[in-house]
């Protein structure tokens, strides 16, 4: 069908081929498609040999066979066969070599009927055509030389040589033309590669035999498929990048990209892990796509210093290639020294010298540079310190005197700080305990303690009770009572006092006698029940009060009633004239012992008066003849104790002159009964010897006192007869002398206060306030007598 070129004529419009058919009255014209209308045929009436003057006459017309429509008409006046529509030989008759339409003239009167057959005769009117403009191929890089890709070829609807007779293709580096028998085919000629040229847009033209040639292109447009070709390429071999350790979940640490050659699928990187550890896994990931790497877990400067991260890329089919990241991790200081006590003495004794060890402390940091470096004190008031010894370990010493009883137990904070920015610290307490040791005594808690006791206690009372701190601890603290072993008038001082060792109560373990004694001192110690103990001691004075327990004894006269002594009073006295004296004493003290006389009965109660506090009994009047001889009195001796005791006594006395004028005593006896010569004998021995005695004792007395002063006589002009003095206020040893100081003192309160007074501040050298005249310790007048038998010190 296809030819190189087929040649036809250029007969136009104007090139009309006539042919008479006659027989049967056919006619056929062959004439060129798409003349205009009105273009002549040929002449019907002169090819059938009609006259031309009839045919309007016979109604000459032109009919379509059938109900084609009526392509020609009949010009009836001169018979011309006219184009009377357009026509297109493609639309009526396709593709079909011959077309012919049928066509009959008719005549009436009579009835003629010619067949005219037109021949359409095809013209050059149509281009080659392509289906559509653009022809899409695809070809793979990876197509070899000499394949072929059949195209759709073009077509024209004209026929015969009009129709496509050649085809060209435009010049290309890669494709031929092949156009063999029925197909048209394009033949690579030359390799495609994807990464040079994705797309070659090829120009085919078709090309038809007519004149003129008409001809008709499409584009063919070949795709270039890409084939995996390329592996992907990393960036860089080796990324290298630096991460502070604790950087939070999400942070970009790195991005690895790699680019690949290929298109689509196969240019399509994708980023993983290489081969790594777990570590590497659990602290990033990376991102599929765009090749971030992030942190998703802890990034820990002191668990892992550096990273190294093997990286792939990969395409979509399968090829990959590696690269490394090296990730350095910075130390951030997270990481607080901690402090801890390698050893420790505890507790510690309260006498630890200054500068002793007691504990080693160890800080660490597991930070590192001067996040490491880390300095350590102590920030309180406490008598340690901490001296650096080897590296990162210091000493805890002791930098003063410890005391037990100031402070018994430390909280020593310790506190290490790094040089990190900023800096972290941390501390930790150290208890330590200070040990006892008996450094205290226990102490009393008064310098002396007195105890009073009245006179006639009950054995086992309670006196005092002393007590005595010890700071120290337990038994060290621990304190006990006891006496310190002495003498108290000769006897031990247990048989006076006890003490309570627990409670330090201090009991009489006897009654007290004021009149024996009226104080005494005794020690107690405490001790404490550390080792060694400790101890000390205090002076426990007790001082007995006095209780009128004793009644006044009236020493002169004799109280036993005896009516032989008489006092002569000599007629001539006048009134005031010293008479006599009665002498008595009271063992009690003060008040209990201060006398007072008063005559409660008299012979005649006008005559004779008695010194209230004196005892002196003096005339009150002048003595008259008219007196009577012998006068009697009764004299009773009180004390001013509470309640009062008394004692009386009689006098008798004698107002004459000479003893040789005494009537029979028997006559001056007031009650006297059985009165016998032998008695007044008796009598007048005694007298006459008692008077003996007494000047005997005045006349020692009087040697005594000069040798000795100060000196100290009898009150007043009268004598006392020893034989008159209680035993108690006797000298035992038998000399008779008053040697007792104790038996002086007894023997002052007789006296008047004045005159105890001016005896105590006249004699005594040591002088001493008024008031402690009476109550001072007898001992305090022993060295007036040069003896201090009885003296109450312990
Ligand atoms: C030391 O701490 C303990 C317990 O925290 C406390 O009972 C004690 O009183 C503290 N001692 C000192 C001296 O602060």
């Amino acid at each position: 069908m296809f030819s190189k070129m087929i040649a036809f004529p250029t007969c136009g419009f104007y090139f009309v081929l006539l042919f008479a058919h006659v027989a049967h009255g056919d006619l056929s014209y062959s004439f060129p498609e798409e003349m205009k209308r009105g273009s002549i045929i040929g002449n019907v009436a002169k090819d059938l040999g009609l006259d031309r003057g009839a045919l309007s006459i016979r109604r000459a017309r032109m009919e379509a066979d059938g109900t084609e429509k009526r392509y020609c008409d009949i010009n009836l006046n001169n018979g011309e066969l006219i184009v009377a529509e357009r026509i297109d030989r493609e639309g009526l008759c396709g593709e079909k070599a011959s077309c012919i339409l049928k066509h009959e003239l008719v005549l009436e009167n009579p009835l003629e009927l010619h067949l005219i057959n037109l021949h359409i005769q095809d013209v050059n009117d149509n281009s080659p055509q392509f289906k559509e403009d653009l022809i899409n191929i695809e070809i793979t890089e990876m197509a070899v030389r000499g394949a072929r890709f059949v195209i759709e070829e073009a077509r024209d609807t004209d026929v015969g040589q009009n129709s496509v007779q050649q085809y060209s293709l435009k010049n290309n580096a890669n494709f031929i033309l092949a156009a063999d028998g029925n197909t048209l085919e394009i033949v690579l000629e030359k390799e495609l590669d994807r990464e040079k040229q994705h797309a070659i847009d090829l120009l085919l033209t078709a090309l038809d035999g007519g004149s003129p040639q008409r001809s008709g292109t499409v584009v063919i447009h070949v795709t270039v498929l890409d084939a995996n070709d390329n592996a992907p390429v990393f960036s860089q071999a080796v990324y290298k990048a630096s991460l502070p350790e604790n950087s939070p979940p999400g942070t970009v640490v790195v991005t690895v990209s790699a680019s690949d050659a290929d298109k689509g699928l196969n240019g399509d990187v994708t980023y993983d892990f290489g081969h790594v550890g777990d570590d590497v896994k659990k602290v990033f990931s990376i991102d599929r796509n765009v090749g971030k790497i992030r942190v998703i877990g802890i990034v820990d400067y002191e668990t892992t210093r550096s990273f190294e991260i093997r990286v792939k890329a990969k395409d979509g089919l399968g090829l990959s290639s590696y690269a490394n990241v090296v990730l350095a991790i910075t130390d951030v200081n997270d990481n607080t020294p901690v402090v801890s006590l390698k050893s420790l003495t505890n507790p510690i004794p309260e006498d630890t010298a200054p500068g002793t060890e007691v504990g080693i402390v160890n800080v660490q940091d597991r930070d590192s540079e001067a996040n490491r470096q880390v300095r350590c004190s102590i920030h309180q008031n406490v008598p340690f310190k901490l001296v650096p010894s080897l590296k990162k370990y210091y000493s805890l010493v002791t930098t003063g005197q410890l005391d037990r009883e100031l402070a018994s137990d430390y909280n020593i904070t310790i506190t290490a700080t790094d040089e990190g920015s900023p800096p972290l610290s941390s501390s930790k307490t150290v208890q330590l305990s200070v040990a006892d040791i008996n450094d205290n005594p226990p102490v009393f808690e008064e310098q002396s303690y007195s105890a009073y006791v009245t006179e006639n206690n009950k054995a086992g009372s309670t006196l005092c009770s002393v007590t005595a701190r010890d700071p120290d601890w337990r038994q060290n603290g621990t304190v006990i009572y006891s006496l310190l072993p002495g003498e108290v008038n000769g006897a031990p001082v247990s048989s006076y006092l006890s003490v309570n060792g627990d409670t330090g109560v201090v009991h009489a373990v006897r009654s007290f006698d004021y009149e024996q004694f009226r104080s005494f001192k005794v020690h107690v110690m405490a001790r404490d029940n550390g080792s060694p103990p400790l101890s000390s001691n205090v002076t426990v004075s007790v001082f007995v009060s006095d209780v009128n327990d004793n009644s006044p004894q009236i020493l002169y006269p004799n109280p036993e009633g005896n009516s032989f002594m008489t006092e002569l009073v000599p007629k001539a006295a006048h009134g005031g004239s010293l008479v006599s004296k009665v002498i008595a004493v009271d063992a009690d003290s003060g008040q209990n012992a201060w006398l007072s006389y008063h005559i409660v009965k008299s012979t005649d109660p006008g005559l004779f008066t008695i010194g209230l506090h004196s005892g002196e009994i003096r005339t009150q009047r002048d003595i008259s003849e008219s007196d009577s001889m012998k006068q009697n009195l009764i004299v009773s001796v009180k004390d001013n104790g509470q309640p009062s005791l008394s004692a009386t006594c009689s006098m008798y006395l004698l107002i004459s002159d000479n003893l040789a004028e005494v009537p029979e005593l028997k006559d001056i006896s007031y009650d006297e009964k059985n009165s016998k010569l032998t008695s007044y004998l008796i009598i007048a021995l005694v007298s006459v010897s008692t008077f003996f005695l007494t000047f005997i004792i005045i006349i020692l007395g009087v040697r005594f006192c000069r040798r000795r002063k100060p000196r100290l006589l009898f009150d007043g002009a009268v004598a006392i007869p020893s034989a008159y003095l209680p035993p108690n206020y006797a000298d035992v040893d038998g000399t008779g002398t008053l040697r007792s100081t104790y038996n002086y003192d007894a023997y002052l309160t007789t006296g008047s206060r004045t005159s105890d007074f001016k005896f105590v501040s006249s004699y005594n050298d040591n002088t001493l306030p008024a008031d402690h005249t009476l109550r001072k310790s007898p001992s305090d007048f022993a060295d007036v007598f040069g003896k201090t038998e009885k003296s109450l010190e312990v």
